[in-house]
């Protein structure tokens, strides 16, 4: 489903969230392993303030390993808890509650200290949409929980689900808007599914993995789709090669370019030609540390 974000929706989003961190010791912030920079909310920082904060690179099995643990090392320098998990296969939990002990200890001791009883952690999860956060909730809880959609301002009770002992997790994630202002960034919310189909136009963001591919795995693009990469080729030229290989084409032997643009989008999104991680930590971190991100 396709968010209109508008400014009275942002603000409704952010007041919510708000809200609900007043409930918790610690936020689990989902990003796209993917897009591990792009997929984070703009102000979140602004948002979530000095609550601890577990950073979840989620669906690492799509994304480029070596790209994660650059990532991870970021976060880590950055006073973050972060942790890279599956969510659809399950895979590493066991670390994220981990971290969200580690996020949460120094409170936790100072409780203890004071007399006070153990309790269970108490977290929510927040992210941009179609990150994993209902797959994630849907994971801990061991059962289905019902998905609030993606449509800020909607609220329904919210109720705490136990996870094993130690954790309490709100079954309402936090919703909150993406980076639209730039227009790289939207290509890789667009690549990754993060953001549907109207917001971008989805020839550009084909356009955008092709020269992805070119760059970063020349290779693997001309084995997958069986075409040839000469030196001086315009991108268009590799719509007409695929076309041709795919049999996309159109009355009068026209290549089809909307079936390959799609076809294009899609293998990039379910990680069909390779695990690839569109945010490089290299080509990135020298803005990293220059400006803070609004
Ligand atoms: P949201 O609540 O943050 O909006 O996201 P949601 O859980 O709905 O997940 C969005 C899509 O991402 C779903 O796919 C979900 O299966 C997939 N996903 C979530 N976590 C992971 C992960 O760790 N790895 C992989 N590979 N995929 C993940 P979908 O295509 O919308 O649905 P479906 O194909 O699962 O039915």
């Amino acid at each position: 489903m396709t968010i209109q974000w508008f400014p009275g929706h942002m603000a409704k989003a952010r007041r919510e969230v708000t809200e609900q961190l007043k409930m918790v010791d610690v936020v689990f912030e989902l990003v796209d392993a993917r897009i591990p920079l792009s997929s984070r909310n703009p102000m979140i920082d602004d948002i979530i303030k000095q609550k601890p904060r577990v950073i979840i690179l989620n669906k690492k099995d799509m994304s480029k390993q070596s790209e994660t643990d650059k990532w991870m090392q970021y976060f880590k320098n950055q006073g973050f808890f972060p942790v890279q998990i599956d969510s659809k296969h399950g895979k590493h939990l066991g670390e994220l509650m981990k971290a969200a002990q580690a996020a949460t200890k120094e409170k936790f001791d100072r409780e203890k200290s004071k007399g006070l009883r153990p309790r269970a952690i108490r977290a929510m999860i927040v992210g941009i949409p179609n990150v994993g956060k209902s797959t994630l909730i849907n994971k801990l809880a061991k059962k289905s929980i019902a998905k609030t959609g993606n449509t800020p301002g909607v609220t329904k009770k919210q109720q705490w689900i136990k996870v094993g002992k130690e954790l309490e997790l709100l079954d309402t994630p936090g919703i909150l808007w993406p980076k639209f202002e730039d227009q790289a960034i939207g290509k890789k919310l667009s690549l990754t599914g993060a953001i549907k189909d109207s917001i971008v136009h989805l020839d550009e963001v084909a356009i955008y993995g092709l020269n992805f591919l070119i760059d970063h795995d020349p290779e693997k693009l001309q084995k997958f789709y069986q075409i040839e990469l000469a030196g001086d080729d315009e991108v268009v030229d590799l719509f007409d090669q695929i076309g041709k290989r795919r049999g996309m084409l159109k009355r009068g032997n026209e290549i089809d370019y909307e079936s390959v643009t799609e076809l294009i989008i899609r293998d990039l999104r379910n990680a069909k030609i390779g695990n690839y991680c569109f945010d490089i930590y290299d080509e990135m971190k020298d803005g990293l540390y220059e400006t803070k991100e609004h």
